[in-house]
C-alpha cells in the first residue's frame, strides 16, 4: 500500500525573501514530482514517454522539461485515477460543474484540507478580514469548491461564518440586513444581482454593514471593481483559484495595494506559457497560466494548463509574485472576423457608458457566411429610450475604435437579462455550422 510520505513542512511564508521562497519551492517541487511519479500511473507513463525522471530536476527551470497536464488527462482518468493516495486517506471530494463535458473530480487528504483552510485564512487576512469579523459566504456549497473552501478558511481565521451558499436572493438580503456581516464572499456577477435586488426593494446598498468583498470564480474588471465599491461603499478585492489546483485561495489580492493577486508560492509553482507553442515565457509577458502543486498529497498536479490568461509580476505588499487580474480563458476568447476579444473587454467599455448597466451577454451567430456578435446590454434604471439608443451607438463606436470590430448592440430594459447566481454566462454561441 502507498504510504503518505510527508511533504516538507511549512516554513517560509508571505514575507520570506525570494531566495528563501525559491529554495523552499525547489525542495517541495522535488517531493511533488516524486510523489506523482511513484503513485499515479498517468504521471509515470507521461514522464517516461517524455524521457524525464523526477531526479532530473536540479533547478526550478528544469520543470520546463516535464510534460503538461490538461483537463483531458483528468477526464480520461475519471473519477479517481489521478489520485496519489488510497481512498481511505481521501477526506473530501469536489468536482467541477462539468458544463463543458464530463466533470473533473478532485480529492483532498486531511493535510490538504488543513493547508487549504490555512491558505484561505491567509487570503482573507490579506483582503482585510480579521478574526472576530462576520463573513457571509454566498459562493455555492456542494461539489463546487467555492462555498466549503471559503467556509473553512474563514473559520480558520477566527471569523464568524454565515454559510448562506448561492441563490435565494431575498434571503441573502434579509441576512445581510439582520446579521450585519463585515465581509462577503461571492462571485462579482452575483453581487450585482444582490445589489439590483436591494435597490428594487428600496434598500440602499451603501448603507449595509459590508466593508469588504472577496470576489472571484470568474473574470471581472477594474471598472467592475469601481462599480461595486461605489455601490456598496466597500473594498472589493480579487480571489483566484481552481478546483484542479485546490479551489479558492491559490492567489489573493491585498487590500492595501489592490494591484493584482499574490500567488501563494509556497504551495503552488506558477509558470506562464505561450498557449500555442507551450514555451515558458519570462515574467511580465502575457500567456497561459500553468500551475504545479508543491504540497498536495491526494492530487498532486504537475504543470496543469489552467487556460487562464494573465502575466506574472513581482511582489509588492507580499514578497510572493503577483498575477495580473485574469483577462479571460482561452476557451472564452471570441474570434470575430480575425479579431480576438474577451467578454472582459466588453465589460470595461460598457462601464464607461453612463446609461448602461454591467448586465450583458455576448451572443454569437452566423446569419450568412460571417460570424456576428451582438452585445445585449441592460440600460440603467431610469434611462429614457432616447438615452438607451444613444448609449447603444456610443458602445458600438467604442468597441469599433478600441477593439477594432463592428458588433451589434442591443440595449434592453433593466431586469431583462438572466441574473447570475454564481458564475455569469457571458457568451451565448448560436453558431450552428462550426
Ligand atoms: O471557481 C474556485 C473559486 C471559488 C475561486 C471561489 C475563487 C472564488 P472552478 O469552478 O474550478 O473553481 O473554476 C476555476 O474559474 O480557471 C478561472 O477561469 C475562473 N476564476 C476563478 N477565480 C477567478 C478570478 C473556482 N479571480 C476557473 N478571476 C479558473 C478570473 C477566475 N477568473
Amino acid at each position: 500500500m502507498t504510504s503518505l510520505q510527508d511533504p516538507p513542512t511549512n516554513g517560509a511564508v508571505e514575507f520570506a525573501s525570494r531566495d528563501e521562497i525559491s529554495s523552499l519551492q525547489l525542495d517541495r517541487l522535488r517531493w511533488s514530482l516524486q510523489h506523482a511519479y511513484d503513485n499515479v500511473p498517468h504521471y509515470q507513463a507521461s514522464f517516461d514517454a517524455a524521457g524525464v525522471h523526477p531526479s532530473d530536476l536540479k533547478s526550478l527551470e528544469d520543470l520546463a522539461k516535464f510534460p503538461f497536464t490538461t483537463k483531458g488527462d483528468l477526464r480520461r482518468n475519471y473519477p479517481f485515477g489521478m489520485f496519489a493516495v488510497p481512498h481511505e486517506h481521501v477526506s473530501r471530494i469536489h468536482a467541477s460543474s462539468g458544463t463543458t463535458g464530463q466533470p473533473t473530480v478532485v480529492g483532498y487528504t486531511k493535510r490538504d484540507l488543513d493547508n487549504w483552510a490555512d491558505l484561505v485564512a491567509r487570503s482573507l487576512r490579506a483582503a482585510g478580514v480579521r478574526s472576530g469579523d462576520k463573513v457571509h459566504v454566498a459562493y455555492g456549497y456542494g461539489l463546487f469548491t467555492g462555498g466549503l473552501g471559503a467556509h473553512y478558511g474563514a473559520e480558520r481565521l477566527g471569523a464568524t461564518v454565515i454559510p448562506m451558499s448561492g441563490g435565494m436572493t431575498e434571503r441573502q438580503i434579509q441576512l445581510i440586513e439582520d446579521f450585519k456581516p463585515d465581509a462577503i464572499m461571492v462571485t462579482p456577477s452575483y453581487m450585482l444581482t444582490i445589489i439590483d435586488a436591494m435597490i428594487s426593494k428600496g434598500i440602499d446598498p451603501s448603507a449595509t454593514s459590508l466593508r469588504t468583498g472577496v470576489f472571484g470564480a470568474e473574470p471581472w474588471t477594474e471598472q467592475m471593481r469601481t462599480e461595486i465599491e461605489q455601490q456598496l461603499g466597500m473594498d472589493a478585492v480579487d480571489i483566484y483559484g481552481l478546483s484542479e489546483i485546490m479551489g479558492p485561495g491559490v492567489a489573493q489580492e491585498c487590500v492595501e495595494t489592490k494591484d493584482g493577486l499574490h500567488i501563494w508560492e509556497d504551495h503552488f509553482y506558477p509558470e506562464i506559457i505561450d498557449p500555442v507553442t507551450g514555451m515558458v515565457l519570462p515574467d511580465g509577458e502575457e500567456g497561459e497560466l500553468v500551475f504545479t502543486s508543491l504540497t498536495k498529497e491526494a492530487l498532486p498536479i504537475i504543470r496543469y494548463r489552467t487556460r487562464d490568461l494573465t502575466r506574472l509580476l513581482p511582489g509588492t505588499a507580499r514578497t510572493m509574485r503577483r498575477m495580473q487580474k485574469v483577462t479571460g480563458r482561452t476557451d472564452d476568447m471570441i474570434i470575430l472576423r480575425g479579431v480576438n476579444l474577451f467578454p472582459t473587454q466588453i465589460e470595461e467599455l460598457i462601464l464607461t457608458v453612463p446609461a448602461l448597466a454591467p448586465q450583458f451577454q455576448c451572443i454569437l451567430d452566423r446569419p450568412g457566411r460571417m460570424d456576428r456578435l451582438t452585445v445585449r446590454v441592460e440600460a440603467r434604471p431610469g434611462a429614457s429610450s432616447d438615452e438607451m439608443l444613444r448609449a447603444a451607438a456610443d458602445l458600438r463606436e467604442l468597441i469599433k475604435n478600441r477593439i477594432g470590430v463592428t458588433v451589434l448592440v442591443d440595449p434592453v430594459e433593466p431586469g431583462n437579462l438572466e441574473r447570475s447566481i454564481g458564475k455569469a454566462r457571458r457568451i451565448i454561441d448560436n453558431r450552428t455550422a462550426r
